[in-house]
């Protein structure tokens, strides 16, 4: 029995190391080495020198054995970035009404308030009289979607690619363009029956819009 129990121990550990053998080129050049025809040792090249890196006729770069070329349609779910003129907007719309219900289903409510400003997460909604801009006098105040962000498209990449906080990238794209409308809407920026497509982000006009200037400073003592 406890030979029995020896044995099965011995094949368990003798299992893992294909295992680990798999893990890494550089790990299946030692099973190899071993005589040990291990799974993952199938998949290198027989031109491979043994090091980890195959290298190909013609190619001046080493090509490592792992890993595949990103195809052009895992790209274009990486590439969601939207420029300030709206460039990389997708199609879609949304209204303002169905923002209010995106607003409960994705659970916005939960952290941001009712409205965007019962917390407890951070503050979305309030504007500042004659929109103002002292938060380089007061630095008790508390910036908003509505006193301080200087472009609605930005919030439209913002909140596709990373909210719901706990779930980004599980609202569609009508859904954000609707809860962008429900956000503006907040912030008394579009009217409660608005419909938000790519054309009304890029013509919202933020408040804190000139609020902003380019940092072209190339040197001095403000520059660290
Ligand atoms: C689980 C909690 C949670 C949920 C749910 C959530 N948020 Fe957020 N949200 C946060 C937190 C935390 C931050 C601050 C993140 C940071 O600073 O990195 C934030 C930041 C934001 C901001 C930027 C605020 C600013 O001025 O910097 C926006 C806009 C926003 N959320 C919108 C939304 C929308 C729209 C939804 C629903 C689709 C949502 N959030 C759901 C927690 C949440």
């Amino acid at each position: 029995m406890s030979r029995a129990n020896g044995v099965s121990r011995w094949l368990a550990m003798a299992a893992l190391v294909p295992a680990l053998a798999a893990c890494g080129p550089g790990d299946s050049a030692g099973g190899a080495e071993a005589g040990n025809a291990a799974p993952g040792a199938a998949a290198v090249a027989p031109s491979d020198p043994g090091n980890g890196t195959t290298q190909r006729a013609g190619a001046a770069e080493p090509v490592y054995g792992f890993g595949t070329p990103a195809t052009a349609s895992q790209i274009a779910a990486w590439d969601i970035d939207i420029g300030p003129d709206g460039a990389g907007l997708p199609p879609g719309q949304g209204t303002v009404a169905e923002g209010l219900e995106v607003w409960e289903r994705h659970r916005c409510v939960l952290c941001h308030g009712p409205t965007g400003r019962e917390g407890p997460n951070d503050l979305l909604t309030g504007r500042i009289p004659g929109d103002e801009f002292p938060f380089a006098n007061d630095r008790s105040l508390r910036s908003t979607v509505g006193n301080y962000w200087p472009y609605a498209t930005t919030l439209f990449d913002y909140t596709r690619r990373a909210m719901p906080f706990d779930l980004p990238g599980t609202m569609t794209d009508e859904e954000v363009y609707a809860v962008v409308g429900a956000m503006l809407y907040f912030n008394d920026l579009l009217p409660a029956d608005a419909v938000v497509d790519s054309a009304v982000v890029v013509d919202t006009r933020m408040p804190a819009r000139d609020r902003f200037v380019p940092d072209n400073r190339t040197g001095g003592p403000t520059i660290r």
